[in-house]
């Protein structure tokens, strides 16, 4: 009886012990930038949060850079479960929604208020769940800032831009908006941008200042124009089955952490839009065109023909609403 007591003390320790030591539900998170970027650090802070709340429960990994996915490669590796938790930029879902190339219209937002306004209104809300029956999620929409043109010749009038090579992400607007000034646009991932502007191969690109400055475009791009003319946001997005599958309270502890990590990043890129570009315009390897008014109706009439070609796919409903948020 005795020996029966304690071999039950002795497999119950056991059982015990390794409940205790369950491994750690483990969330990888892939992203192309880097580490200095709103998004780089966005994705810290959540591990950090996320670690120290569910300690010994969760154990997030950040791969930066595309060390882990390049842009074109992370969803569907993530509708595989090879990754948990990825927040490619907005122009990137095509394959999974069109609802989502609104935000790729040229001049569409003035500013990031207008951006959030919008974002944060039902129909912003109602596109995080756009792709569900596809399996991805939205958790989130995190700020970049808007796109300045950069290139190796000064591009202050559409003519300008005729004939060149612009890399672009695999966005068919965005395609549309640079054929709209007869220049041609490359869907490349974004590891490639640098080597590609570098060897000459192409003669521009399109970014935010946080992403020309931190990975060097402008080293390589004498002219960057300020025309704030689209958008690069993000959607934070995870796998609908893995999210969906987590014990309710560690998903719940990681949607807060989630919510404070994408405020702490969105505080990021806006002081980034401002500091970058100062680091730019300090270094003297790049001249900043400011446009002028005159100018910039130039860049606007010429590429917002865009918007008609895409409001079939898109929805003229959800144009106008991103519209009313201005
Ligand atoms: C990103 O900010 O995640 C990349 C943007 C790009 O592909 O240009």
């Amino acid at each position: 009886m005795r020996l029966l007591t304690a071999a039950a003390i002795a497999a119950s320790v056991m059982l015990a012990s390794v409940v205790a030591q369950a491994e750690p539900i483990k969330i990888k998170f892939s992203h192309v930038v880097s580490e200095n970027t709103p998004k780089g650090q966005m994705a810290l802070k959540f591990k950090q949060l996320a670690e120290e709340r569910l300690a010994g429960k969760v154990v997030v990994e950040v791969f930066p850079s595309s060390q882990l996915f390049s842009d074109g490669k992370v969803l569907e590796a993530m509708l595989l479960g090879d990754v948990q938790i990825a927040a490619p930029s907005l122009s990137k879902f095509k394959k999974y929604t069109k609802k989502l190339q609104v935000f790729d219209l040229p001049f569409l937002f003035k500013n990031m208020d207008a951006v959030a306004k919008f974002q944060s209104s039902a129909d912003g809300q109602a596109l995080l769940n756009s792709m569900s029956k596809k399996g991805l999620k939205g958790l989130g929409y995190l700020h970049n800032g808007l796109k300045q043109l950069s290139a190796s010749r000064e591009l202050r009038v559409p003519t300008d831009a005729a004939g060149l090579k612009f890399r672009i992400q695999a966005s068919d607007v965005i395609a549309a908006q640079f054929e709209a000034v007869n220049a041609l646009p490359l869907k490349k991932p974004f590891s490639e941008v640098f080597l590609l502007l570098q060897t000459k191969a192409i003669d521009g690109q399109e970014n935010t200042w946080s992403n020309i400055y931190s990975k060097k475009f402008f080293e390589v791009q004498e002219n960057i124009t300020e025309s704030n003319h689209g958008l690069i946001d993000y959607l934070v997005v995870t796998s609908a089955p893995f999210w969906d599958g987590l014990p309710a309270d560690i998903r719940t502890t990681l949607e807060g952490s989630m919510k404070e990590a994408i405020a702490h990043g969105n505080k990021i890129a806006s002081e980034k839009a401002i500091s970058d570009r100062k680091r730019i315009a300090d270094s003297g390897r790049s001249t900043i065109l400011q446009l002028s008014a005159d100018d910039r109706a130039k860049w606007v009439s010429a590429m917002k023909p865009v918007w008609d070609k895409f409001a079939g796919e898109i929805g003229q409903d959800l144009i106008d609403a991103a519209v009313a948020s201005n």
